[in-house]
């Protein structure tokens, strides 16, 4: 994945289908205005490309592109394969999308469709292949969107259509034997056991207090994933087909919450990595969560400079209650995400919808139009964008990678576990936002397979790692006995990739590198704490763990656990494995987190005021210093350089007003 363009991408979703055509020419009036340089067009158009089946109606969308092509304008182009129409559900019932009560959705949301209806593949490829064969060659189109979000509202269906489709799916994978796959699940339990694969069907809903087969619900979706997988891969071939050397690009989500893709598999298959992030109204640190989100995407990306497709210019509508964005707020997030490594800007959407369930979500140009401070700050975010053009293709580097795991992830989210303050997320933002702190960069990378080789980071952090492949600990082992430093957190490593709990103490495949051994965990209670040894604060998790060779750095004062375990380091040549065995409060994560770095002897990016982020970019002998102040006061910083959005030389120190941001071209 190379840098794709030159120049910050600028601008948003743009659906003209939704305005009288008077509107389109206003509207590139003040896209020149905004400087806005690119747009996605047509996600949502089917309806109005293909009224019926076969029927093509291209006319509008020719004068669209004509028109933005005429201004100069580049086009990101859907293959529109979003949102079904009408026609496609009542022609072909089997292409809707069931739920997991057995409940077939009804036609009037979007994403109504089952991955893997053959009715729904064959006619999405239609439409893309008109669409390519049309627009293929076209000098407007710098980037193909393959359909939207996949996996936002259809991310597994339990369709009979779907469970002739998992069942191929799983003979494949367990190689034609079912008694391979009844001991992969564990069908030995509550009389599971499948004697034919005509029994298995999609895990739905089942009896009260029951959950289906958990080891069930993980290759299901796995297997849900792929199916939507193959849909992608199939339209991006066609486009491939009729576009050569045009990227093609789907948006993914890495947004808070969102887990239902396995995007390292994902991100294999698409030419530019592009994400939407929206900030959740009830976090007061959704500035910080932005920013982990920002690196897990520069992660899929392989580090290579990427596209935040879509976030937004103000409040959304979809959260129950929609906060709009500070004055400035715009400004420091889409810089955050610039900081981070993208290489574009972009929005949901362009005008905001007068009809339709989004009318009350924000756009560049807002219900008020033109005096307004939305419209205001999306110019200015034009000019600053456009200022900082020489920064394309530079990346960032770090000396710390933060495993990242879907999998665990969808273990995680099931019942039955010993407790379900167990969160995959909020434990890894916890340990996140101790680095953001110290302005300590992060590369978000996927779990090691045994030739991976990470001797480029000096610390490498396993946050609730729960399935964990005795492939992926001796990776770790290697790295950490050739000097690397390793931080695990509690519940990691417990099952293998078959969610098979390892015998023998607890984290099997671990022990030996950590030094110590848990025989049986103890879940704090709802709010209550308990203090350690070192006087941290301790809260969620406590467990009963004895140290073997590690140091213990920590042990629970709770005289039930008989000075188990909290903290401990395992000392093995020049490297070292650190254990955190509970979550700590804020402030002593924050300690805890700076002792583990100071010992790796890894630096700041910048000594500096709390809550001034700062994150660097760099490309051939040049770098860039990227400040954002989220704090409410003026901040004096340290540095020497031109600062490229006040165009102003920097000797030695500036002040960073409240709330604003700041690139510095450093001297070296
Ligand atoms: C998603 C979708 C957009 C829009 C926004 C609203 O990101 O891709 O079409 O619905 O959410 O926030």
């Amino acid at each position: 994945m190379k840098p794709w363009q030159s120049g910050i991408w600028f601008g948003g979703d743009y659906n003209p289908e939704q305005w009288p055509k008077g509107i389109w020419h206003e509207d590139l009036e003040l896209m020149l205005e905004a400087g806005v340089t690119t747009v996605s067009l047509g996600i949502f158009s089917w309806a109005n490309l293909e009224p019926h089946e076969g029927e093509y109606t291209f006319d509008w969308l020719d004068e669209v592109i004509n028109g933005l092509h005429s201004k100069g304008i580049s086009i990101d182009l859907a293959n529109a394969t979003a949102s079904p129409p009408a026609w496609l559900g009542i022609k072909y019932p089997d292409s809707k999308f069931t739920d997991q009560n057995g409940i077939i959705r009804s036609h009037g949301g979007r994403q109504n469709f089952c991955p893997s209806s053959a009715n729904y593949r064959r006619a999405a490829q239609a439409l893309t292949e008109k669409i390519a064969q049309r627009y293929g060659k076209h000098p407007a189109i710098a980037m193909w969107h393959v359909h939207n979000e996949y996996a936002c509202h259809n991310a597994r269906d339990y369709s009979e259509t779907s469970a002739i489709a998992f069942r191929a799916w799983l003979k494949n994978k367990y190689q034609d034997s079912l008694s391979q796959l009844n001991r992969a699940w564990g069908t030995d339990f509550w009389s599971q056991r499948y004697h034919d694969w005509s029994e298995i069907g999609t895990p739905k809903v089942t009896p009260d207090g029951t959950s289906p087969n958990p080891t069930m619900q993980l290759d299901f979706a796995r297997f849900s994933s792929d199916a939507l997988l193959e849909c992608y891969v199939a339209e991006r071939n066609i486009i491939h087909r009729h576009s050569p050397g045009i990227p093609v690009t789907t948006n993914f989500m890495t947004i808070r919450g969102f887990n239902k893709l396995d995007y390292w598999k994902w991100a294999a298959e698409v030419d530019v990595i592009s994400t939407d992030h929206y900030l959740m109204s009830n976090d007061p640190n959704a500035h910080i969560e932005l920013a982990m989100q920002a690196d897990t995407t520069r992660g899929l990306a392989k580090g290579y400079p990427w596209l935040l497709m879509e976030h937004s210019t103000s409040a959304v509508n979809w959260q129950p209650r929609n906060r709009a964005k500070e004055p400035k707020e715009l400004l420091r997030n889409s810089i955050q995400h610039v900081a981070r490594g993208a290489d574009g800007a972009m929005f949901f959407q362009w005008r905001a919808s007068f009809a339709g369930s989004e009318k009350f979500h924000s756009g560049l140009v807002p219900h008020a139009g033109k005096n307004s401070k939305v419209w205001r700050e999306v110019v200015k975010l034009g000019e600053f964008l456009d200022s900082l053009e020489e920064v394309t293709g530079s990346t960032v580097s770090n000396k710390v990678a933060m495993i990242w795991d879907y999998e665990s992830w969808w273990s995680l989210d099931q019942p039955n576990l010993p407790s379900t303050d167990l969160d995959y997320l909020n434990n890894a933002l916890a340990i996140y936002q101790a680095f953001w702190n110290l302005n300590v960069g992060i590369d978000v990378i996927p779990p090691p397979s045994e030739q991976d080789d990470l001797s480029s980071y000096q610390l490498v952090v396993a946050p609730m790692t729960y399935l964990m492949s005795k492939e992926t600990a001796t990776s770790l082992s290697r790295y950490v006995s050739s000097g690397g430093n390793l931080l695990a957190s509690y519940f990691t490593a417990i099952s293998d990739l078959n969610d098979h709990i390892y015998l023998g103490g607890y984290p099997g495949p671990l022990r030996e590198l950590l030094g110590l051994t848990i025989e049986e965990f103890a879940p704090l209670m709802e709010n209550q704490t308990v203090l350690l040894s070192n006087g941290y604060e301790a809260n969620t998790w406590s467990e009963r763990a004895s140290a073997t060779t590690a140091n213990v750095i920590a042990s629970y004062k709770n005289p039930a656990l008989e000075a188990s375990v909290a903290i401990s380091r395992n000392l093995i040549g020049n490297g070292s494995a650190w254990y955190l065995g509970t979550s700590l409060n804020r402030k002593d994560m924050h300690d805890f987190i700076a002792k583990v770095l100071k010992d790796a002897g890894i630096s700041q990016t910048l000594v500096t005021t709390a809550g001034v982020e700062a994150v660097r970019r760099a490309k051939d002998e040049q770098s860039w210093l990227f400040l954002v102040n989220h704090t409410n006061n003026e901040v004096k910083i340290q540095a020497k350089g031109f600062e490229l959005l006040t165009k102003q030389e920097i000797v030695g120190s500036f002040k960073l007003p409240a709330g604003e941001i700041a690139v510095i071209r450093e001297n070296l």
